[in-house]
């Protein structure tokens, strides 16, 4: 099938990468002719394990191509999927304002019959507003041609996007149920084939449905993260183990192990963006979601837990103190530093009078860039923040080692080094990586989330 994809952001590529690879030859369009000449290089701007080399082999075999001509783009494709960015407003609202420019891109130049896919995350309605777009623009042209908008949100997580979506555990497709819906829904399925072959994966729906169905997993996943971070709070006052708790709850069947993991609360572009704008969706319909209000309320929290920890050990003034900081990315395999737990707390110590020395085996450049934007206000904080490449020199003369993101670089303790390097051996865990007893045993100082027993 010929696919074009507009934009080629982290949702684009790798959608594009991935229909390249099934067979089909994918048209990948971008406005910004720099991001477009870069990867015409094949210089990937994201940091994705697999992505590089399935963009390289699929490029070479002709079957993936990047441009930023609009009008070839959109004449290519049969399939023409919408991955451009939604970030939020400055009210915290999805800005749709790529989405729209694409639809109306496509109503001006397609001269065929299309099926439009809304990829991007956007609020319930928007596929009739992207409907009425292209409507619009194929009226001012004095054209009828055939088109049909179908919502299909994507679930990739960062760091293991590739094999998300060559194994997906479903294909959401909302659709209309008039003709031009329906041919769509034929031709998605037979996009879609390749991962229904032993198992029907598709969960066919209205549109609406489709779009909501997006938030409400997202928000479904923030809440259990919250749930537990509140849980582990708790546990901390009560001296119980949540790690303990979470395999005791996780083996009944109903809830399941995963995304029960207590830490600094989650960050990324995708949670904290998405919980927020189901707020407002259902605020604009005079309807307020408190399990999510509070979901969020308690991430704010928890993104302080390890600056609370340290000063509950240390005090308030960190002045002539040095902390070791591994993993800064929101997550392990990413370079991604939005709304990264790590921010609060490097930005904190340094306010706070401490050196950090931080350690992250690829988002060091982009924790550079991030940190800087926060402290905007206190530049010369940054005086105090180095980098090194090795984990292990990030603890010489250090108070403390805080663990933020658990690369799987981390998974062994570093004990020998610790007891040798460190002024003392102190480890605040934020992801309960570590086993307590063994660093206990060791003789490190061990501080965790919520198992503090
Ligand atoms: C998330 C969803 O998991 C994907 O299904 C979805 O497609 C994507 O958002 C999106 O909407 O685009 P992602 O943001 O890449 O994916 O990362 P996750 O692996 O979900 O992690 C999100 C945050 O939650 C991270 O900060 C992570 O550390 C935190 N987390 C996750 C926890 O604190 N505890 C857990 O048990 C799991």
């Amino acid at each position: 099938m010929n696919v074009t994809i507009v934009g080629t952001g982290y949702v684009g590529l790798v959608t594009g990468a991935c229909l390249a690879e099934l067979g089909n030859h994918v048209f990948c369009l971008d406005l910004d002719q720099d991001k477009v000449a870069m990867l015409q290089r094949g210089v990937i701007p994201i940091y994705e394990p697999g992505l590089q080399e399935l963009v390289d082999r699929n490029v070479e075999e002709g079957r993936l191509t990047f441009s930023s001509d609009v009008e070839a783009s959109i004449a290519f494709g049969d399939v023409q999927f919408i991955a451009v960015g939604t970030p939020p407003d400055e009210d915290g609202d999805a800005d749709l304002r790529h989405v729209f420019a694409a639809a109306r891109a496509i109503g001006r130049h397609m001269e065929r019959s299309k099926v439009i896919v809304q990829k991007s995350t956007v609020p319930v309605g928007t596929g009739e507003l992207v409907s009425a777009v292209v409507r619009e623009e194929l009226e001012a042209r004095d054209k009828e041609i055939e088109y049909a908008v179908v919502s299909n949100p994507e679930f990739l997580k960062e760091g293991c996007a590739i094999d998300d979506f060559m194994h997906p555990d479903r294909i959401i497709l909302g659709v209309g149920d008039d003709l031009p819906g329906r041919r769509a829904l034929l031709m998605m399925r037979q996009l879609y084939l390749p991962f229904n072959r032993n198992h029907e994966r598709t969960r066919v729906m209205d549109v609406r449905s489709a779009e909501l169905a997006k938030y409400a997993a997202n928000a479904m996943l923030a809440t259990r993260i919250s749930f537990m971070n509140e849980l582990a709070n708790l546990a901390d006052r009560l001296g119980a183990d949540i790690e303990l708790v979470r395999q005791g709850i996780g083996a009944d069947p109903r809830i399941g192990y995963s995304f029960l993991y207590a830490g600094t609360g989650y960050g990324g572009s995708c949670f904290p963006k998405d919980v927020e704008a189901l707020c407002r969706t259902a605020q604009a319909q005079g309807q307020r979601l408190q399990v999510l209000e509070a979901v969020q309320a308690v991430n704010q929290v928890q993104k302080h837990v390890l600056l609370d920890k340290v000063f509950a050990h240390f005090g308030p003034n960190l002045r002539g103190r040095s902390f070791a900081v591994y993993g800064l990315a929101f997550k392990p395999d990413t370079d991604d530093m939005r709304e990264a737990p790590s921010r609060v707390l490097v930005a904190g110590l340094l306010r706070a009078g401490a050196s950090v020395v931080a350690h992250d085996p690829v988002a060091q450049e982009q924790a550079a860039r991030a940190l800087a934007q926060d402290l905007a206000d206190a530049p010369h904080l940054l005086e105090r923040l180095s980098y090194v490449a090795k984990p292990a020199d990030a603890l010489r003369e250090a108070d403390a080692l805080v663990l933020v993101t658990e690369w799987k670089h981390y998974r062994s303790p570093p004990l020998a080094a610790m007891k040798k390097l460190m002024r003392s051996p102190l480890v605040f865990d934020g992801r309960n990586l570590w086993d307590p007893h063994q660093l206990a045993t060791a003789g490190v100082t061990y501080v965790g989330v919520g198992r503090n027993n």
